[in-house]
């Protein structure tokens, strides 16, 4: 059985979702490593959409155990909202394990979520507002809650004032802001600890027993290459490591035991959020793609920076996560475009630049152009049906970066897209 990753290789919304929620379909064991409740996955079956923000997408095939790794980071009451908006829809959730050692976000992380970027003003992240930052920061400074504490409330209570009594220091003193109460923060996680605590124990050996019988484990990446707190669009990204090197550490497997890395790409480029963005269109085609693509947000409903598919970044997706197959999602949205054009390398001063730099102000992207089609692709399942140069758009794109496109994405429901295996 193979055990495989799949990673986002752009800024994140590349469709990961749906295509976990197609793999998943074989494997035994769902496993979520990284982010939190910033990530934003859209599965549609049927005529039901489901949004999930926490929970790995593979919850909604029943009695497949779905994991949280300790590389996640738990809003708790967001944690139980999602819970429950799943079993209203009559989800079963026996089967979701939480990481005893995932830390937890607290109300001073979204607070100073806020505050920081109301301090940066022009120059904020625009972070989805979620903690996330705060919260690996608090992991990485050794001062962090984790699930397991929150178990007990005389570990909690000490753990809360030792973190409290430093996080309402910076606020009043960094921001002049009132400090938070202790009391108030342990009635709201009193109110959601219950519901969890039977989901919370140590998913590592889950995975080991999982890998020691043979099973297939199915990673499933949050954000993007692009926002990895190493490898991606530096200081513009997220606080954690989506790539993936992020599995070993944020579930707990060896290297050696991961088999296939599948990088999901959209078949143009977005964004949330600020941040270089070579290839942006702030125009017509912008427009085109974000209201084809309903390029909105699911977390924070913001309109996304669109354009052309960037190849030099996809590149590095392909080096930094070892991929060994891309899914190529969206491809319908391009339908209906004359013209489509691809980033194949930069220029700045007059010269050329093969790879996308690591200070990349000023850099101008040189396009390769592709003939477009305008036939509805959204019923084709064979690949060979597809219009010539969307085939040719395809097979230019894997000659480019060295990788095979496996999966194509021509529509949004679970069932729309051609898989080449
Ligand atoms: P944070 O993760 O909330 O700190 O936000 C940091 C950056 O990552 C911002 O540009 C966000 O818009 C972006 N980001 C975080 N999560 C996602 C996601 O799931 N999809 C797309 N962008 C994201």
């Amino acid at each position: 059985m193979a055990n495989k990753i799949v990673v986002g290789t752009q800024w994140g919304d590349e469709g990961k979702g749906k295509v976990t929620n197609m793999l998943a379909r074989k494997a035994d064991l769902v496993v979520r490593y990284s982010g939190g409740n910033n990530a934003g996955h859209t599965v549609v079956i049927d005529d039901n959409k489901f949004e999930l923000h926490l929970i790995p997408s593979g919850i909604l095939y029943p009695d497949k155990p779905n994991i949280l790794g300790n590389g996640v980071v738990i809003d708790p009451q967001a944690l139980v909202e999602e819970m429950e908006g799943l079993e209203e829809r009559g989800i079963n959730l026996d089967n979701l394990y939480i990481s005893e050692i995932a830390h937890v976000v607290m109300p001073y992380h979204r607070l100073l979520d806020r505050l920081e970027e109301e301090r940066k003003g022009a120059g904020k992240i625009g972070t989805t507002g979620k903690g996330i930052g705060p919260v690996y920061t608090d992991k990485i400074a050794r001062r962090g809650i984790r699930m397991i504490e929150l178990l007990d409330e005389e570990q909690f209570t000490r753990k809360l004032e030792e973190s409290l009594d430093y996080h309402n220091t910076v606020l009043e003193k960094v921001y002049g802001v009132q400090p938070l109460d202790i009391e108030e923060i342990k009635a709201e996680y009193r109110s959601s600890i219950e519901k969890i605590r039977p989901h919370i124990i140590n998913t590592a050996i889950l995975i080991e027993e999982a890998c020691r019988e043979n099973k297939e484990i199915f990673f499933e990446g949050a954000q993007g290459t692009l926002l990895d707190i190493d490898f991606g669009t530096y200081p513009y990204v997220t606080s954690s490591n989506p790539t993936a090197g992020g599995v070993c550490t944020g579930a707990g497997i060896g290297p050696t035991e991961i088999d296939e890395v599948i990088g999901v790409t959209k078949a143009y480029q977005t964004r949330v959020g600020e941040g270089p963005f070579p290839t942006e269109q702030k125009n017509k085609i912008g427009e085109y793609l974000r209201e084809k693509g309903h390029e909105y947000g699911v977390t924070t409903g913001r309109p996304r920076r669109c354009g052309w598919l960037d190849i030099p970044l996809l590149k590095h997706a392909v080096r930094v996560n070892g991929l060994t197959e891309i899914a190529l999602t969206k491809l319908d949205v391009l339908t209906g475009l004359a013209e489509l054009l691809v980033c194949t390398s930069y220029q700045k001063d007059g010269e050329n630049i093969a790879e996308y730099p690591a200070c990349a102000q000023d850099i101008k992207p040189v396009y390769q152009e592709f003939s477009g089609w305008e036939e509805d692709i959204s019923s084709i399942r064979e690949y060979s049906n597809l219009p010539v140069n969307a085939r040719h758009y395809l097979e230019s794109i894997e000659e480019m970066v060295g990788v095979p496109i496996r999966i194509i994405g021509v529509g949004p429901g679970r069932e729309e897209a051609i898989n080449k295996d």
